[in-house]
């Protein structure tokens, strides 16, 4: 049998543990071949692509990024896109996919499994907001950076006596926010799925201010103030309809400084919180996720995603998993609320 793989998106720690899993135990246990198309569902359309062995994927597990390289590349968007993924995998003799991504790579997964490709999905992104797994691998290690760079910049703020709001990414959903500004002892947290207020915000800045404490910040790059809208990078949108975010957190860090009179300062973390090596927890779960994926495959069981329930790895229809993204429920939020101020 011959396996493609591929990886979509915006890339991952992890992404290199979940190809040396498959490469590994498609080869030894399987005796597959195993093919890798670079940059996403760019890779089968033109038929870029490498053969896979042992020798590949040494010394890459604790690596970041992703060896076959990654595109936010939408075929449904391309002109006869599906149909030239169906050719380069006839050509090249392919039996299966296995696509490694977020909600627009296993969203792509799902249509062409309904059009009769074989596709089984693996769940990545540092946002952690893919429905029907517990978590992502990537997110833990996002929130690692994220927290060191809280504390970090909390002796600063300290010193300078000064408000720090802190950008951390998450488009439509607020679990790197929620979690590293737990870790991180924020005085505020801002996520996309509850709108703030600034005069809310700037109440408990001046009350942290009041009892000798900087404040510190922490706001999704996707969360926005109480009728107005997310703070845009630029309005282009990418084949997935998507604008560029960033910039709520200066915008904020302004609004501050001109209602408090008190120095305030933004930090953006952006890419730093994609980069790098994965956290150990990040590299067993994409390992474990890239094993199930292969008995999936062998299995014959396509059109499905590799899910973590608890401890246990399980599969899901990928229509299930793509159906809705999973947001900060209103729980989970009161419980971060409890330290704000
Ligand atoms: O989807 C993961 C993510 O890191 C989002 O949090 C962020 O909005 C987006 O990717 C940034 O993508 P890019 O690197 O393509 O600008």
């Amino acid at each position: 049998m011959r396996v493609g793989l591929l990886t979509g998106g915006g890339d991952c720690p992890g992404l290199n543990a979940v190809i040396r899993a498959v490469v590994r135990k498609g080869i030894e246990d399987q005796g597959w071949e195993v093919v890798g198309f670079r940059s996403g569902w760019q890779g089968p359309m033109s038929g870029d692509s490498r053969p896979l062995g042992l020798d590949n994927v040494e010394d890459i597990l604790a690596r970041g990024g992703t060896i076959l390289g990654s595109s936010r590349t939408n075929p449904y968007k391309e002109d006869g896109g599906v149909d030239k993924i169906k050719k380069v995998l006839a050509n090249q003799g392919i039996d299966a996919l296995i696509a490694i991504g977020g909600e627009d790579t296993l969203g792509v997964a799902k249509r062409l499994t309904d059009d009769g490709v074989g596709v089984v999905g693996v769940p990545k992104t540092i946002d952690n907001d893919l429905d029907a797994t517990d978590y992502t691998f990537g997110f833990d290690t996002a929130v690692h950076i994220a927290t060191e760079a809280i504390d970090r910049l909390r002796t600063t703020a300290e010193s300078h006596f000064r408000a720090l709001v802190v950008e951390v990414m998450g488009r439509h959903a607020g679990w790197i926010a929620l979690h590293s500004g737990l870790a991180g002892g924020a005085n505020v947290i801002l996520v996309p799925e509850r709108p703030f207020s600034v005069t809310k915000v700037v109440e408990w800045v001046e009350r942290r201010f009041e009892r000798m404490y900087a404040p510190i910040i922490v706001v999704a790059e996707g969360a926005l103030p109480k009728g107005g809208a997310e703070v845009l990078h630029t309005g282009e949108k990418d084949a997935f309809g998507h604008v560029r975010l960033g910039g709520v957190g200066s915008w904020l860090a302004d609004e501050i400084a001109h209602r408090t009179g008190k120095e305030s300062r933004a930090v953006i973390l952006g890419h730093t919180q994609r980069g790098g090596t994965p956290t150990a927890y990040d590299r067993v779960l994409a390992t474990r996720f890239g094993l199930h994926a292969v008995d999936a495959v062998a299995d014959g069981d396509f059109g499905t995603m590799v899910a973590l329930r608890g401890t246990d790895i399980v599969r899901v229809r990928l229509a299930e998993a793509t159906a809705k993204l999973k947001t900060v429920p209103e729980d989970r939020y009161a419980e971060a609320e409890v330290f704000f101020g």
